[in-house]
């Protein structure tokens, strides 16, 4: 079993996924800073994941207090979930975790503080463990779109490694699979970070479920001859409508299966619906580094002084996607009324 997150005598163990595929190594994080390090640089990515992470994160921080003033451990703590959720801007698991880790502190905070430490580390074991269930029951419930031969293709890692494990879209292929589906993934290779040849590419490996890699730009050409029948991915925020927010990438994929009728899903838990925002223009993009471009794994394939735009997300509106799958329900051709109905059921 692939666990990107290990919570073990009081420490964060990160599966540091910067070196996968070549070593599986963790990293040792005791305090919230370094949690918030191991987000911002990619060690911990995707956006179930880097929410379950800052929860320890916060849970760290409880730790480090020092004192035995409550109003200081407040004060700290907050600032500390503060810093925490200006680690990356796009995916909402992120302040959707950190938000429920404060809103714990303040059902338990005039209790002494060991206790609220203990309540927050309850807390956080329980987003963790949730993730999982969810993450299970969306690839049950996604199991039932995928037919027993199909071509899937899939991009980014949406996979045990982007969550607290098992994973969204790749949770809907494992139970795919898991079910005696004789499937094949096509894995985009997901420029310019690789999540789909280092990450998604080595978990499936590891599952023994057949796969071919693919350069991004061999998406259509694979479409227009038939070969996909298919496409799931993850997400990192959906809006109320349900435009969704997910690697760079996405839009174009979704515009070539709605061009191709191929059934385009995207598989999510709750946690990352933002339901303050109506609609998907309203997303923050994340813009990474202009070394991610130029270089590939640290060597340099542009000229020197080459411009560079990086985004790390796109916006996919509503209309393109076939369905979103979550962990309470399928919500086919998502608008804003199936959206918030299916929210509201829960
Ligand atoms: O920049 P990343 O690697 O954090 O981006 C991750 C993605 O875009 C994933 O597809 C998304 O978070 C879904 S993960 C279940």
């Amino acid at each position: 079993m692939i666990r990107p997150l290990i919570w073990e005598d009081k420490q964060l163990k990160i599966l540091d996924q910067r070196r996968i595929p070549w070593s599986v190594e963790y990293l040792l994080c005791s305090t919230s800073k370094e949690v918030e390090e191991c987000i911002k640089n990619l060690s911990v990515r995707g956006a179930p994941a880097i929410g379950a992470a800052a929860a320890f994160g916060i849970v760290l921080g409880a730790m480090e207090h020092g004192s035995d003033s409550k109003d200081y451990f407040s004060i700290s703590l907050k600032d500390k979930a503060g810093s925490l959720m200006e680690a990356r801007p796009t995916a909402v698991n992120l302040f959707w975790a950190v938000k429920r880790m404060l809103k714990k502190f303040e059902n338990i905070k005039d209790n002494k503080i060991k206790e609220i430490v203990k309540g927050l580390e309850e807390e956080a074991l329980l987003i963790y463990k949730e993730d999982i269930h969810a993450n299970k029951k969306i690839g049950e419930l996604g199991a039932f779109l995928i037919s027993k031969e199909d071509k899937v293709l899939t991009h980014c890692n949406a996979g045990a490694l982007a969550t607290a494990g098992y994973g969204t879209a790749l949770g809907v292929i494992r139970s795919a699979y898991k079910q005696g589906k004789k499937i094949e993934v096509f894995v985009d290779e997901t420029r310019p970070v690789l999540q789909g040849a280092r990450l998604t590419a080595w978990e499936l490996k590891e599952e023994g479920i057949p796969f071919t890699l693919i350069t991004d730009n061999m998406a259509g050409y694979l479409m227009q001859k038939g070969v996909i029948d298919v496409v799931v991915l993850g997400a990192d925020r959906i809006a109320l409508n349900g435009d969704t927010a997910n690697k760079i990438g996405t839009y174009s994929l979704a515009v070539l299966a709605n061009y191709h009728k191929i059934p385009f899903y995207v598989a999510a838990p709750f946690s990352t619906f933002d339901l303050s925002l109506t609609d998907g223009e309203l997303i923050p993009v994340e813009e990474r580094s202009w070394e991610e471009v130029t270089h590939i794994l640290e060597k340099r394939i542009a000229p020197e002084g080459s411009k560079v735009f990086n985004p790390s997300f796109d916006i996919t509106p509503h209309n393109l996607i076939t369905a979103i799958i979550t962990e309470k329900g399928i919500i086919e051709n998502p608008d804003h009324n199936k959206v918030q109905s299916l929210l509201k059921e829960s």
